[in-house]
């Protein structure tokens, strides 16, 4: 396991259903090397109707995440991370910045499948975090999938 990763686990651990964090702050999930340590993309770059209109490539953090993702209807394991880098060109250049949801501890949003979201700007800092309602309200249309969208 990556430190980075532990560090993240461990975090969630000791803050449990408290880990919140503040705007205008660089994310504490979303790792700056995430393009290395992060698996190959799950879904290539699509253009979607609801992220602004932008479009986007799908990543997750861990391969046990990268399987579970890629079978339909299973739940992703706690600490997963789904990423959507997103890009203000069809063709995917010119980042946007990303939105991810992150499987945080069991009970820290029961209701919907205890998904932590963010909306960062292109260089990782955190505009919207934590039990965001309009992303819930539409991702549940997903649950099935456990909150993911993004067909094959
Ligand atoms: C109006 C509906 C809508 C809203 C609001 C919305 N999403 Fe999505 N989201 C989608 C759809 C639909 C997809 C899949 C699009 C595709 O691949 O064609 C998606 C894809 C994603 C993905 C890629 C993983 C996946 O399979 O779902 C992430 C991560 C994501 N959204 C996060 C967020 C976050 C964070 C917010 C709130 C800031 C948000 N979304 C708000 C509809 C929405």
């Amino acid at each position: 396991m990556g430190t980075r990763r532990l560090l993240l686990l461990l975090s969630a651990l000791l803050l449990g259903s408290c880990f919140q964090q503040d705007s205008n702050r660089s994310s504490q999930i979303l790792p700056l090397d995430y393009q290395t340590s992060y698996q190959p993309p799950v879904r290539t770059c699509r253009l979607v109707v609801g992220h602004n209109s932008r479009s986007i490539v799908v990543r997750v953090n861990t391969p046990e995440a990268q399987q579970a993702y890629l079978a339909a209807n299973s739940p992703l394991p706690q600490g997963s991370v789904v990423l959507a880098e997103e890009y203000n060109k069809a063709d995917c250049t010119n980042l946007a910045g990303y939105t991810l949801m992150f499987k945080d501890v069991p009970g820290y949003d029961a209701a919907a499948a205890d998904w932590h979201w963010q909306r960062l700007d292109d260089q990782r800092v955190v505009l919207e975090d934590g039990r965001i309602e309009s992303c819930i309200s539409c991702h549940t249309q997903c649950n099935l999938n456990d909150y993911t969208c993004s067909p094959p």
